[in-house]
This record gives C-alpha cells, sequence and structure tokens, in this order.
C-alpha cells in the first residue's frame, strides 16, 4: 500500500487545536489509518532513523512502558522515512539484544507525505529524516499539544506520560495543571474571565491563582 496523503489543507504547521490530518500507511502492525484511533488517545512521534543510538534508547524505553500508555487508553504510533524492512529489521535487534517486543505500529514513510504534513520534517533541509516530533492526538482526533526535539535529544517517556495525565485530568475536571504538576496532584482554577470575579475575591492572588475544588470524591 502506498502512503494515502493526509486529508485537508496543511497550508501552515499544525498547532494545538487542529484536527490531525487523517492518512494511510503501511506500518510494521499491518496497514493503519490514522482515523481508526479515534476513540482512544493517541501518540504518534517521529524519530529521525532506524539503527541509530538516540533512537533505539527511546524505542526500548517505549516498548518498556507500553502497559502504562495502555493504561491510560492511550495507543503510540511511531513513523520515520526508512523502509518497513527495515523497521522489521531493527525490532528484531532490539528484541534480540534488549529482550523487549515493540508491538506498537511503525509507519514507513519512504516518500515523507506525512512527515511534510505533520511538519516532522523541515521544509528547508536537505536532510530527508524526520525530526523527533511527538504529536499527542485526543479520542476526537484533536492535536492536544506537541513537541519537537533535535536528533541529537531523546525524549522523556515519563514527560510524555505526565503530559498524557495532565491532558486527561483536565478533560476531567474543570482545571490547569500547573509546573510540574503530577498525577493526583491538585490543578488550578482557569483565571477569572471578568472584573466582578476579580473583585469578588477574597485573597489579592485568588482570582488568578487559586486551587481548583476537587468534585466529590475526586482523588487529590
Ligand atoms: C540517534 O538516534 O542517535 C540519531 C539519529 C539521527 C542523527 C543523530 C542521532
Amino acid at each position: 500500500m502506498d502512503n494515502a496523503a493526509p486529508t485537508g489543507p496543511a497550508l501552515r504547521p499544525l498547532r494545538i487545536g487542529d484536527t490531525a490530518p487523517d492518512f494511510e500507511a503501511r506500518s510494521t502492525a499491518g496497514p493503519v489509518r490514522l482515523s481508526d484511533f479515534r476513540g482512544r488517545w493517541l501518540v504518534l512521534f517521529s524519530h529521525p532513523a532506524d539503527f541509530t543510538p538516540v533512537c533505539t534508547t527511546e524505542f526500548v524505553a517505549l516498548a518498556r512502558e507500553a502497559a502504562a500508555f495502555d493504561a491510560r487508553d492511550c495507543a503510540l504510533m511511531a513513523l520515520s522515512v526508512d523502509s518497513l524492512f527495515s523497521h522489521f529489521a531493527w525490532l528484531r535487534m532490539i528484541r534480540d539484544r534488549f529482550d523487549v517486543e515493540v508491538r506498537f505500529p511503525i509507519v514507513e514513510d519512504p516518500t515523507l507525505v506525512v512527515g511534510r504534513a505533520y511538519g516532522m520534517v523541515c521544509a528547508q533541509d536537505s536532510d530527508s529524516a524526520t525530526v523527533r516530533t511527538t504529536f499527542f492526538i485526543d479520542p476526537a482526533g484533536t492535536i492536544r499539544a506537541l513537541s519537537c526535539y533535535p536528533a541529537s535529544v531523546g525524549r522523556s517517556i515519563p514527560e510524555m506520560l505526565r503530559t498524557l495525565d495532565a491532558l486527561q485530568a483536565i478533560d476531567a475536571a474543570e482545571g490547569v495543571a500547573p509546573a510540574n504538576w503530577q498525577a493526583g496532584d491538585a490543578l488550578l482554577r482557569p483565571p477569572a474571565q471578568d472584573i466582578d470575579e476579580v473583585f469578588a475575591a477574597e485573597g489579592q492572588a485568588d482570582w488568578f491563582l487559586r486551587e481548583a475544588t476537587p468534585r466529590k470524591g475526586e482523588r487529590r
């Protein structure tokens, strides 16, 4: 199957709030279509190349944490310019060397049709490798967070899980997640939206800096 070009206009870089462009492609887990993941969270991420040091450590770490993503009802999908058979050979090497099976799909994107639509390749870059871009896509297919790291810096899997936890927590309760927030910590209230609320607040900073009231039975 040739990669089916992502649908919808991609005239500017994708941003938070955009619908993740749909695509179909071959992957190590068989043919995949992005829209088939609707109803679950999805972390879609690119890596520069198979058989490279940082990428190998990322895939080993992600495969070892696959159950943690699953527990959050979140699927993983990787993508690079390498061929399907390169992906297979790399996953076989990872299994034999690190004793862990990468079971989430790795998409082949030899023409970079998906990578370009998602801004995973620098347009002016002569190198066709994708950078380490990560998209957090919610069950409705909306991009809720994204990050971009250079080829030389590996991603933090705990930070990926924390981002997912924060997005899921703010969807479940009206609140915003402060710096260094971890699952189980209090959320903050979204800031006041009108001057009456500002004047009515008790403390000087309470109109913009206050913990959200947990819903009945909600864990702190
Ligand atoms: C790496 O994964 O180690 C890597 C990939 C591409 C360029 C540099 C490093």
